[in-house]
Formats: structure tokens, C-alpha cells, sequence
């Protein structure tokens, strides 16, 4: 079976775990965090970092960190995976959410403007399946409302928006480690700031919310979101071979936009600003009308070997999230969640590999 994304693990991340178990270091405190913590913000260009458990509490910190409390607005794409929402509810906030850009997917950042309120606080955007987000223009809008900017780069790590790396953007920013993301940690998420007030915050929050002056003192309410030192160990590996890994990446995109028949699929977009990562290859299945025939082809190319994964719902169709669409519509979005599906993209996967997954979707889709 071919999978739709596997980790690239290599002797080098087994001999970086290994020396942090051997170095008893094994919890959060261990030499490895810190190194990922400046190798990661260094990449991206951004000055500090915070490594965290996952994605989505890095996003939890993120809005804590900015202040986000009950009543404020956030606004933010409905077309992304449901970590990037959830946070927002944890803290009593309110998504207002926005449809995407019928091209690169990412928010549509025409359609920010009229969604702020007076309580409106911060814009998230999502670099989705590794496209960047249009940044200057949802940069303009907030700065012109006096709001903070989010971005939720889980997806996204290295791609480049107008040359510069996502992820240093705006006022702060997350990423996910997950076993399927660009690289991986296992489970783990990392939040960047060049505001260094922010990152101090951020860690005071992940640890209990003791004060770094007093230890077992807890002058607020914290929570326990820290990476571990194997974990970091694992990132530093990668860390190093990140490189050749958004390499392969591109060149998977390569092999797929020459082998598969763009009369029967449309591919994301690469706007000529943005730099893809590529995370995931994603395409709209053009004969494809609604989702049960869309079931109906995932279950066949599975048949034959091939695992695929369909566009993510938008999100305010999920039950918790609902009431905040007050019945809006989002034609965009809706056009086209239930007609996509990612395609095998893992960094491993071989050329023969990607030209049998393409011949079998062009041939059920003809
Ligand atoms: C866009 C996006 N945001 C947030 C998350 C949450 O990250 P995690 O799974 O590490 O909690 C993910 C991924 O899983 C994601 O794809």
C-alpha cells in the first residue's frame, strides 16, 4: 500500500534519540529542546521559540500569550483542519470565520474586512497544505484595525512568501510536529515570536504557570503543554536534514503536475508570490460531483493499493462550532471540500510509486 504521508526517519534521528535516553534527560528539561528551540527559529528567521507538545496548544499559548480572553473575535479560515479553531473555544472567544481564495485555498483576505467588530482582536491564517497565506494584504487590513496576526504555519514549514519564510510573518506563529507534518517530532508544535514578551510568556504558561524567579511559586493559572527532551531529539535529526527533505517535496509536486491529466484535476495554485511546501498534494477532482462519488473512487484507489485522504471539512459545519456561522455561506469552500482528496506525499515516496498513483486516478477518473 502506498500511504498517503509516512515520516522520514533515518539511523540519524535513532542515534539522536538514543543519546537523550542514554542521557537519562528523558522529560522536558535536557539540551536537546533548547538547540531545537534556536535551530527552528533561526530557520524560519524568527528570533525566539517555545517547543510545546503539539500544534494546537502551541495555538492554545499563542492566543493566551496575546491576551485572547471570552467575547473577543478572532477571525479565521473555515477551510483549515479543526486544531486551528478549536483553541479559540477553549479560551471563550468567538471564530468569525472567513471563506478561502478560490486558488491557493488560504484565507481570502478580500473578505476579512467586513467580519471586524468592535471586538474583533486577531486574524489567524493558515498556510494550508504547505501554500503560504497572501500576508501583506491581510497584514494591511490588521494593522489598519490595530489587530495582532496569528499564523498557524502547522503545514507549512519553509514555504517562502514573497522570499521570506513563513512562520516570522506576523505577531506570532505555531507549527505542528505531528508524524505527518514537513518534519517530526512524533507529537510536538513550537511557537515563534521576535517578540520577546511573548515567549516569555509562553513559557511561564506551558510550565504550570511558575514564575521563573520562584520556583513551585504559580502566580497564575498555567498548564503543563512542554515538549519532551526525545522529542527535541527527534526534531534535531530532522532539523538537519530539512533541506533535502522540502527538496523531495518539490519534486513530488513535480512528478504529480507532469503525470496526472489537468482535464481531470486542479491542482492548489502556486501564486507567483508564494513558495509551496508542498505538504500534502491536494486536487480537486473535476467529474467529481458530490461526496458519496468521491467515497466511491477513495475506495477504489485504496483497492488498488493506494491510500488518499479527503479535504478537510470546513470547519464551521462541525457541531461545536456551528452557531458561529450565524447560517452564513461560504461558495468558495463549499464549491469544492467535497470534491478534493491528498494524494501520497510522504518524502520517501519513489517516482514509480507517485506515476502508479497518478495512472490509477487518471485512468478512474477518465
Ligand atoms: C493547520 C493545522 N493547524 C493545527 C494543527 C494542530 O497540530 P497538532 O496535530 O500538532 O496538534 C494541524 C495539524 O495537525 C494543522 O494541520
Amino acid at each position: 500500500m502506498i500511504p498517503v504521508s509516512a515520516p522520514s526517519i533515518t539511523e540519524l534521528e535513532i542515534a539522536n534519540v538514543n543519546e537523550a535516553v542514554r542521557s537519562g534527560w528523558v522529560s522536558s528539561k535536557g539540551e536537546f529542546v533548547g538547540e531545537f528551540e534556536k535551530t527552528f527559529a533561526s530557520f524560519c528567521g524568527a528570533r525566539f521559540a517555545s517547543t510545546t507538545a503539539n500544534g494546537t496548544v502551541a495555538l492554545h499559548l499563542a492566543l493566551l500569550s496575546l491576551g485572547i480572553g471570552v467575547g473577543d473575535e478572532i477571525i479565521v479560515p473555515t477551510f483549515t483542519f479543526v486544531g486551528t479553531v478549536s483553541p479559540i473555544l477553549y479560551l471563550g472567544a468567538v471564530p468569525v470565520f472567513v471563506d478561502c481564495d478560490i486558488n491557493h485555498w488560504c484565507i481570502d483576505p478580500d473578505q476579512i474586512e467586513r467580519k471586524i467588530t468592535a471586538r474583533t482582536k486577531a486574524i489567524i491564517v493558515v498556510h494550508l497544505y504547505g501554500h503560504p497565506t497572501e500576508m501583506q494584504a491581510v497584514r494591511k487590513v490588521a494593522k489598519k484595525h490595530n489587530l495582532f496576526v496569528i499564523e498557524d504555519a502547522a503545514e507549512a514549514h519553509g514555504a517562502l512568501y514573497r522570499n521570506k519564510t513563513v512562520g516570522a510573518l506576523s505577531d506570532v506563529s505555531i507549527f505542528s510536529f505531528y508524524g505527518n507534518k514537513i518534519i517530526t517530532t512524533g507529537e510536538g508544535g513550537m511557537v515563534l515570536a521576535n517578540n520577546k514578551k511573548i515567549i516569555d510568556k509562553v513559557n511561564v504558561l506551558k510550565n504550570h504557570g511558575m514564575s521563573p524567579s520562584r520556583r513551585y511559586w504559580h502566580p497564575e493559572l498555567g498548564y503543563n503543554y512542554r515538549m519532551t527532551n526525545l522529542q527535541a531529539a527527534l526534531g534535531m535529526g530532522q532539523m538537519s536534514r530539512i533541506g533535502p527533505l522540502l527538496a523531495k517535496k518539490r519534486t513530488i509536486s513535480e512528478w504529480y503536475h507532469r503525470e496526472l491529466d489537468e482535464n481531470l484535476v486542479i491542482f492548489q495554485k502556486e501564486m507567483p508570490w508564494a513558495r509551496s511546501v508542498y505538504w500534502m498534494v491536494s486536487v480537486i477532482l473535476r467529474p467529481i460531483k458530490n461526496a458519496a462519488q468521491r467515497e466511491k473512487l477513495m475506495v477504489e484507489l485504496m483497492r488498488r493499493g493506494i491510500e488518499s485522504r479527503p479535504f478537510f471539512y470546513p470547519v464551521h459545519l462541525f457541531p461545536p462550532f456551528r452557531k458561529y456561522a450565524r447560517n452564513e455561506r461560504f461558495p468558495v469552500v463549499e464549491s469544492i471540500y467535497h470534491r478534493g482528496i491528498c494524494l501520497p506525499s510522504g518524502a520517501d515516496i519513489t517516482e514509480m510509486e507517485v506515476l502508479q498513483v497518478c495512472r490509477e486516478l487518471n485512468s478512474l477518473l477518465a
